[in-house]
């Protein structure tokens, strides 16, 4: 039996499920003859109360990275897991992480690394519900025409509330407290973390060097119950939609709320999944649709991306 020396960053909502997922799926890496091994898990608190195996250390140091074979990172951000992540990259080493504003905003640092099959992020665009994995593999040898897609489940859960009549405020607390927003949450009601996503995606089937400033965002911060009541006695509802296409000889991607058809497969995936529509000219057109945010979910992607890497699969390589 091999063993492989995994540190985590972060535990919480996922990170704290990612540890349980690995634990349950044991006999998976048995059967692959691994060992996976936690050597240390990366928090701000070491007093807080987690839910996770016993006897993993838990410590606000990063000493452990130098043992690690692997680094799985959930602790968000942008500059924090980058100092971290870098120097770790550099080394050759791999990362697993769900963390889109990352990809998106420090691609500049991040691309040759995964170019080069060290990066793993299936779990950064609609968590658990695969859509990165197909992107970088069969669907690149289809033309891509367009993509309309749900990708926050946060507002996606808002929304939903909204149209049974409650107040913005309520329902955006509740999806807190669901696990589903980001710290803080005007990334998901600015559509900010939508853009992020948009931008990972773009990578695959528009432009490997796609870059997040590209991206045209509003939010749904300004949309109100009459809104909301007007298009239902139409037959629609309110999704905040990103969209991809070709314009003139580059692209054109925004994130903006929009008013569907109440039939329409963006509006019929459910309260707080999300959907994406994707065209190309020989695929036709697919439509992906399932849960997107969450903790065990999300876990799900990151400890199947793992597995990938431990069977030697690389990572998720954008076009070149
Ligand atoms: P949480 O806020 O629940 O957890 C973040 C964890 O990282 C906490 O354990 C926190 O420590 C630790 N942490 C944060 N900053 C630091 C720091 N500077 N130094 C040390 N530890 C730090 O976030 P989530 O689990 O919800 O999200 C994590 C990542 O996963 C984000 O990138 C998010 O975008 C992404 N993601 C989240 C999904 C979701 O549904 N929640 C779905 C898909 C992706 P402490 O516990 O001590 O505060
Ligand atoms: N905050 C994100 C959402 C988490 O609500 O979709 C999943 O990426």
């Amino acid at each position: 039996m091999k063993t492989v020396t995994v540190g985590v960053l972060g535990s919480g909502t996922v990170g704290q499920d990612v540890l349980n997922l690995i634990q349950k799926r044991k006999h998976i890496f048995d059967d692959i003859g691994v060992n996976v091994e936690i050597a240390g898990v990366l928090v701000r608190d070491v007093q807080k109360k987690r839910n996770i195996p016993d006897g993993i250390r838990v410590t606000d140091t990063c000493d452990f990275l130098q043992e690690c074979g692997v680094v799985i990172e959930t602790m968000g951000g942008v500059d924090r897991p980058l100092e971290i992540l870098h120097p770790y990259l550099r080394s050759h080493r791999s990362v697993i992480t769900a963390n889109k504003a990352l990809l998106a905003e420090r691609w500049d640092v991040l691309r040759e690394y995964a170019l080069d099959g060290n990066l793993y992020y299936e779990a950064s665009v609609m968590a658990g519900t695969p859509v990165i994995g197909p992107m970088s593999t069969v669907l690149r040898a289809s033309t891509f025409t367009r993509l309309q897609a749900v990708l926050n489940g946060t507002c996606n859960y808002i929304l939903t509330q909204m149209e049974g009549g409650k107040e913005y405020a309520q329902a955006l607390a509740e999806a807190q407290a669901l696990g589903y927003a980001e710290d803080p949450p005007t990334l998901d009601v600015g559509g900010f973390d939508t853009a992020h996503k948009l931008t990972v995606m773009a990578r695959f089937c528009a432009d490997g060097n796609f870059p997040y400033s590209a991206v045209e965002v509003q939010g749904i911060e300004g949309l109100t119950l009459a809104d909301i009541e007007d298009a239902r006695k139409n037959g629609e509802k309110y999704k905040l939609v990103a969209e991809l296409e070709r314009h003139g000889n580059g692209w054109k991607a925004t994130v903006a709320p929009k008013r569907l058809p109440e039939t329409h497969p963006l509006c019929t995936a459910g309260a707080s999944r999300n959907a994406l529509v994707y065209e190309g000219e020989e695929c036709g057109t697919l439509i992906f649709a399932g849960g997107g945010a969450g903790g065990m979910i999300t876990a799900s992607a990151m400890v199947g991306d793992l597995l990938d890497y431990l069977l030697g699969f690389p990572g998720h390589v954008p076009l070149h």
